[in-house]
């Protein structure tokens, strides 16, 4: 396929998408369950409990891809594939000195995140189970920087505090989270107060070491969202019954890591500076050993399962109980939902619980 074709082709099977996922909404809301799953009927069919974990992470990548969209705006390459924002060029000149290709990095792992909670909504739908719906919550502000659209918003860039323990807990040879054990910050500035990681308005696209540290941010804020789907689909994959919804766990959730192990590369690329509005520091991460040397991305061997195995390069944590409230907490600390009302905390709630009470072989 020439470049066009594959485009054609890709935008195809995006309205393909669209169109089943709202086929199966009149037919949900008809009252009618579709006829023929063919592919979960032979693998043993659709739990409620798997579909609890289906709706969970199609609610989750929902508010991942809103995010993402809002970074992809001011950020990202503009165009049809990914469209609603201008760009701002200086946020996106920011972005690059992580490296130059960020803004088709940005572009790419938003439009990723669009076919997570597309495709997660109409597999949901076409075994005749609701799908996750959050359109009543995007009711946050917009940056009014150069670049943004004007729209509600299910997520909140402005006020980030960002937990940068992934970075030393890949670094590790002997700690492991699901052992209880703490990891330190490599920025630990990042991980008190409140952050933006998108210009909140042309205000922050001066003085230069700002709108650097705003990129900074950004950069270690990409590594953090898509860490978190690093663990969280392994995690939850231990409790589904359906070899076919194992198989859906097990195709996207490398992807977020394929996504994490780029974000971790470029944030080491962050140049060390102190915002001089707001003395947010990025340290120089290569002046204090292996924990933080930059260069170091491959993931560490560390401790699994019990200590009287040898060390093994693993993804972690990866323990499956209470995996769903642990993803959702961490975003909340995050700072991603600051100015949601508390009908979202406990829609989100809910649906975590829901994913976490489902068990494999129920
Ligand atoms: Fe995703």
């Amino acid at each position: 396929m020439d470049a066009t074709e594959q485009y054609e082709h890709r935008s195809n099977r995006r309205s393909f998408l669209l169109k089943g996922a709202a086929a199966g909404v009149a037919t949900v809301g008809a009252g009618r369950l579709l006829a023929d799953p063919p592919n979960a009927h032979a693998s043993g069919g659709l739990t409620p409990g798997d579909a609890a974990i289906l709706r969970f992470l199609a609610a989750l990548e929902t508010l991942e891809t809103d995010l993402w969209q809002q970074y992809n705006e001011l950020g990202g390459i503009q165009d049809s594939e990914v469209p609603g924002g201008s760009g701002n060029p200086d946020y996106t000149d920011a972005l690059s000195v992580l490296d130059s290709d960020m803004a088709q990095y940005i572009h790419d792992n938003t439009d990723d995140e669009f076919t997570h909670f597309t495709f997660l909504n109409a597999y949901l739908i076409a075994h005749g189970m609701a799908p996750a719906n959050l359109e009543k919550f995007r009711t946050l502000p917009s940056s009014t920087a150069t670049g943004a659209q004007q729209i509600g918003r299910l997520t909140n860039l402005m006020r980030l505090t960002v937990d940068t323990s992934w970075w030393t807990r890949y670094r590790s040879d002997s700690l492991n989270p699901d052992f209880g054990d703490t990891l330190p910050q490599a920025v630990p500035d990042l991980a008190t107060g409140e952050h933006p990681g998108i210009p909140r308005s042309n205000d922050d696209l001066t003085p230069p070491d700002h709108l650097q540290a705003i990129a900074n941010t950004a950069g270690f804020h990409f590594a953090f969202i898509e860490q978190g789907g690093t663990s969280l689909y392994p995690s939850l994959a231990q409790r589904v019954n359906s070899t076919e919804v194992l198989r859906i766990l097990l195709s996207i959730g490398p992807t977020e890591t394929m996504h994490f192990q780029t974000w971790q590369d470029k944030a080491g690329n962050a140049p060390p500076l102190t915002d001089p509005v707001t003395g947010l520091t990025f340290p120089d991460l290569n002046a204090d050993g292996e924990l933080l040397q930059t260069n170091l991305i491959m993931p560490e061997p560390t401790i699994f399962l019990d200590r009287k195995f040898p060390v093994c390069s693993i993804i972690r944590p990866t323990e499956t109980d209470g995996a769903a409230m642990g993803a959702l907490s961490a975003l909340t600390a995050d700072g991603l939902f600051r100015g949601q009302s508390t009908e979202f905390f406990a829609v989100m709630t809910n649906l975590a619980q829901a994913a976490d009470a489902a068990h494999h072989g129920t």
